[in-house]
């Protein structure tokens, strides 16, 4: 009935969303990793799911607990993102991209721990694989959603992913403002859309911005 679509809007959706950072190991004891806290990420898997939508959430290491009716896939690296997303990616009919995925990992990984010599010491990188512009490429029916936690610059910054990723929304924030960014319960963000629209959020909750990222999304759907 009318009432039940209103509150299960994303009701036979299948939304697979990514959140936290990811891990790119050194060796056995030490990684490299970003500030991400997931809390973004999981209050999307959490809002999509009390509106309706089938939720896969592939989770970098973080100190959260998953909505229980999320199908949950824990993953470390940069590289297992990247394979559980194009495992999932076929049967999703959105992608909300909102893990901090690294973009460098050590070009050796020491099976044995590294000993400390004299003096300096130099790590090689390498750079990852860029999932979301990967997912761009080979979308067919998806809508693709990022995310671009930036310092400066930050609209041209998202629109110029939007295009270089084929995404349909780019979420950007400053997380140099107070109330935006990394570990905060709220956020500032504006939705950069494919069509050139930008919605400018006010400071919010992660749980009402992940509202209003999911509300916009399912207006995209029935386009
Ligand atoms: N992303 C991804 N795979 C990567 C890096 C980023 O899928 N290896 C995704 C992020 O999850 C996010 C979007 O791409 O949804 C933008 O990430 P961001 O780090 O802002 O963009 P980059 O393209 O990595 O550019 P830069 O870090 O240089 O600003
Ligand atoms: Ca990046």
């Amino acid at each position: 009935n009318e009432r039940k679509l209103q509150q299960q809007p994303l009701k036979g959706k299948k939304y697979l969303i990514t959140a936290g950072p990811t891990r790119e190991a050194i060796d056995p004891v030490r990684f490299v990793t970003n500030h991400s806290s997931g809390k973004m990420g999981y209050a999307l898997a959490e809002a999509a799911i009390e509106m309706g939508a089938e939720v896969t959430l592939i989770t970098g290491p973080v100190n959260l607990k998953p909505p229980p009716k999320a199908s949950v896939i824990p993953v470390e690296s940069a590289a297992d993102m990247y394979d559980a997303v194009f495992d999932q990616f076929a049967t999703s009919d959105v992608v909300i991209m909102t893990a901090a995925v690294a973009d460098y990992k050590p070009k050796v990984y020491h099976t044995r721990k590294m000993k400390k010599q004299p003096g300096e010491n130099v790590i090689e990188f390498e750079r990852t694989k860029d999932i979301l512009k990967e997912l761009g490429e080979n979308k067919t029916h998806q809508i693709l959603v990022g995310f671009a936690a930036e310092t400066n610059n930050v609209e041209e910054y998202a629109r110029g992913k939007l295009v270089k990723k084929n995404a349909d929304m780019i979420v950007a924030n400053n997380v140099t403002v107070a109330g935006a960014g990394f570990g905060t319960d709220t956020n500032i963000v504006t939705i950069y859309d494919k069509d050139g629209s930008a919605t400018e959020l006010p400071k919010m909750s992660k749980a009402d911005i992940a509202k209003s990222i999911l509300a916009e999304v399912s207006r995209k759907q029935k386009e």
